[in-house]
């Protein structure tokens, strides 16, 4: 059973992080979750659940959210003002850390080493510690800032995944379009995932 830490920061795409947390949870692991404001925000926005900020108020909704309600013990959710909680701290283990969506702003921030709450300090504590990092973001067009963070934190470690789908899977559904990211994700964090759509070659 792994341990794995899922910030969801406020760009679009919070479906992204639902079922990114549903995979990660049922397939048996761990799973520490910190909200942002905006990303509080835009999940308003984006999804019929409206969390508060307040942790203890936002488990059931969150859990009812990301539907894993039989294996609630195994998520915890962090509040993004605390900076001292355990992922904020080199010394605590896990196997891989997720930003989905990533926002402009926490990428900024991640890239440039400024930890203004516990996502950007998790982060920077992960590029430290060579943990892997994956950072999905959602932004477009991009303009030099954001294209100059990307290369500033890929050389730092870590993985820049961009929301961007491929369609050669012939998606049907936003769901499958959702699945085609997340799948990559979790190839990536190593997590097994027998639903994954994969090209396996053309045929001559
Ligand atoms: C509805 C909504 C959608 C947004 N979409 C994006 C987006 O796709 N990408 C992005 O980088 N910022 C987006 N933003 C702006 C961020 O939320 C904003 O920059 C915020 O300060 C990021 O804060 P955070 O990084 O602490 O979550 C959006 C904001 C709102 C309200």
């Amino acid at each position: 059973m792994g341990i794995y830490v899922l910030a969801i920061t406020g760009a679009s795409g919070s479906r992204y992080a639902s079922l990114l947390a549903n995979r990660i949870v049922t397939n048996g692991h761990k799973l520490k979750v910190v909200v942002s404001g905006s990303g509080r925000e835009v999940i308003g926005e984006e999804e019929s659940i409206s969390l508060s900020g307040n942790i203890k108020l936002d488990r059931d909704p969150f859990l009812e959210w990301i539907d894993v309600t039989e294996a609630s013990t195994e998520v915890e959710l962090i509040d993004e003002k605390n900076v001292g909680a355990s992922i904020a701290s080199g010394s605590f283990q896990h196997n891989g850390m997720i930003v989905v969506p990533c926002s402009g702003g926490t990428l900024g921030r991640i890239s440039n080493g400024i930890s203004s709450n516990v996502i950007d300090r998790a982060a920077l504590v992960c590029l430290k510690e060579r943990r892997k990092i994956i950072l999905v973001t959602r932004e477009t067009p991009l303009g030099l800032i954001d294209i100059e963070n990307m290369r500033k934190v890929t050389e730092a470690g870590a993985l820049l995944m961009p929301a961007s789908p491929g369609f050669y899977h012939k998606p049907e559904t936003i769901d499958d379009l959702i699945s085609f990211i997340v799948d990559r994700i979790l190839d990536h964090l190593g997590i097994e995932n027998q639903n994954s759509v994969r090209w396996v070659g053309k045929k001559d």
